[in-house]
């Protein structure tokens, strides 16, 4: 279902400013819990450890990134509430955060109420990119946390985008609803904000043990092809434990598997924007790519380069729409169902067609 909000006979897509600003990115998918704020707050990261300057824009009422970013609720005074609501400049709400060169705009508990409060006001859509627009060149990277849903903020997300990337968790259920998302983005980008793109689709939760993952992997590559990122997120336990302790992985345990995946991912977004030729976005060599340090340890560069980027093949972001293979993702559905259907029969073998019913 269209969301009720969405108007695209709307088009003030003239407004092209940010075109030369940072790379804004919304990371989305309509599920929760497939790894959408563990992705923002990682990516960001690895690529604040790759020298790009990154803002994280927390758009999730639960403010996840920002707890998992250690912002504690007495410094979210100033939210991104405020910018969408009452048009507090964006420079006024951000926070510093303790990677060097990443820096984060916090939700806040007013922010559940934004999806209502916006409907009836002017420019709903247009509320988040008109307070990215003075940010023009201070950041390379700009990377915004969405809610689980496509309302408003989801689409406010959109419309400040240059592109989606779609954290897919590897599971049975994965791909229900990523045609509904891919839509909303097609929609988006005819009537908006028509320079959206979909950045790509990240594996996330990983479990090379599990053989469902691997089908579900293979599966989802077959149909949606080249826009399935090669990195894969693995299911590591310090990725879940980061959070608690208010740091990004890659702060609390580089050498895991955890953060040598998203270093990998930042160096194939990279790599992939190098070969579209968009600006700024050098390639990082492995001696670029540097630990990231905390504040306190800023003065102090302790430790050389990390493992290098594992970079296989070089893609640019694919247009929504145009090479997508034609209703790619009902095969995909179909192709897990028959998983599904194998596994609850005891079969030891995926069939490749459906599992007839008895
Ligand atoms: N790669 C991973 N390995 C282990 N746990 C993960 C991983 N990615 C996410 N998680 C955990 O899964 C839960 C949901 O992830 P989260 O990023 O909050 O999802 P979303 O933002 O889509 O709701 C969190 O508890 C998070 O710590
Ligand atoms: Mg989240």
């Amino acid at each position: 279902m269209q969301p009720q909000h969405f108007d695209s006979s709307r088009d003030e897509t003239s407004s092209d400013s940010l075109s030369h600003g940072p790379k804004v990115l919304a990371i989305a998918n309509q599920k929760g819990g497939v790894g959408k704020t563990t992705t923002a707050v990682n990516l960001a990261t690895a690529l604040a450890a790759c020298k790009k300057r990154v803002l994280i824009i927390d758009m999730d009422p639960q403010g996840n990134a920002s707890t998992g970013l250690g912002v504690a609720p007495d410094r979210r005074a100033l939210s991104i509430y405020h910018v969408l609501m009452d048009g507090t400049p964006m420079k006024d709400v951000i926070i510093d955060t303790a990677v060097p060169g990443m820096a984060v705009v916090a939700s806040g508990v007013d922010l559940s109420g934004a999806e209502l409060e916006l409907v009836n006001s002017d420019r709903r859509e247009y509320r988040l990119r008109d307070g990215l627009e003075a940010l023009f060149g201070a950041y390379d990277y700009v990377l915004i946390d969405c809610p689980p849903a496509l309302g408003l903020l989801t689409l406010n997300a959109f419309v400040a985008s240059d592109a989606v990337l779609v954290p897919l968790q590897a599971e049975f259920y994965a791909l229900e609803g990523l045609s509904h998302l891919l839509r909303t983005v097609e929609r988006v980008k005819r009537g908006l904000n028509p320079k959206l793109e979909i950045q790509g689709i990240v594996l996330t939760m990983f479990d090379r043990r599990n053989n469902l993952c691997d089908m579900v992997a293979a599966d989802v590559r077959k149909h949606l092809g080249d826009v399935v990122y090669e990195t894969m997120i693995p299911r590591n336990v310090r990725v879940s434990e980061a959070p608690s302790h208010g740091k990004p992985v890659l702060l609390y345990d580089m050498n895991c598997a955890g953060s040598q995946s998203y270093i990998r991912l930042a160096g194939e977004i990279l790599r992939r924007e190098k070969t579209a030729g968009s600006p700024g976005s050098e390639v990082p060599h492995s001696s670029t790519i540097s630990r990231p340090q905390t504040v306190s340890q800023a003065g102090a560069p302790t430790s050389g380069a990390v493992t290098a980027p594992k970079v296989t093949k070089t893609r640019p972001a694919l247009p929504v729409g145009k090479e997508l293979k034609e209703d790619p993702v009902a095969a995909a559905i179909a192709g897990s169902k028959r998983f599904g259907s194998a596994l609850a029969s005891g079969m030891g073998s995926v069939p490749t067609q459906s599992v007839p019913r008895r």
